[in-house]
């Protein structure tokens, strides 16, 4: 059971969620104008795994019996000098995520909510790997700097990336049954 401060946080973290596929889902966007097809693809993988972030919320609260509520969501940056500058506001944002984790889990132990304690150790490594990609991308983007051929390259690398839908629970992409 969800008390309401809990719902409330776990709610506004929807909306962090929302807006982070919303933003990368801009990137996307914004790669494919510059003819990165690579990064397009890697941005829009990121825009799919953020769904899934907001719906493993969105379904956890439901199963919970608490209240949905979604808020606005601003409109994320559409202008972009250059993909080095998508990935370190990428990186940014993914620390202010992580910043966001941290305090919900603090809430989740302070409230003694251990069902929503172990929910959110899920988004804790996934924070961990999610800023581990976007390192891992800035080290090689910074290696090539100006180097056209190196960015070719490294787009071909961007365009491997797949997405992998999670398994259909209650905590995961479907609704319960
Ligand atoms: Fe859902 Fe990228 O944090």
């Amino acid at each position: 059971m969800l008390n309401q401060k809990m719902v409330d946080a776990l709610n506004g973290q929807m909306s962090n969620e929302f807006y982070s596929a919303y933003l990368y889902l801009s990137m996307s966007a914004a790669s494919a104008a510059m003819g990165l097809k690579g990064a397009a693809n890697w941005f829009m993988v990121q825009y799919q795994e953020e769904m899934v972030h907001f719906m493993k919320f969105y379904n956890y609260v439901l199963s919970q019996g608490g209240a949905v509520t979604l808020a606005a969501v601003k409109a994320p940056p559409s202008a972009f000098k250059s993909l080095l500058d998508m990935f370190e506001q990428t990186l940014k944002h993914e620390q202010f995520i992580t910043k966001c984790i941290n305090e919900l889990s603090d809430l989740a132990l302070k409230e003694k909510d251990h069902a929503t304690a172990v929910l959110l150790q899920w988004y804790v490594t996934e924070q961990v790997e999610e800023e581990a990609n976007d390192n891992d991308v800035l080290a090689r983007l910074r290696l090539v700097g100006k180097d056209g051929n190196g960015l070719f390259m490294l787009d071909k690398d961007l365009a491997t990336r797949i997405f992998t839908p999670p398994p259909a629970t209650a905590a995961g992409g479907a609704p319960a049954a």
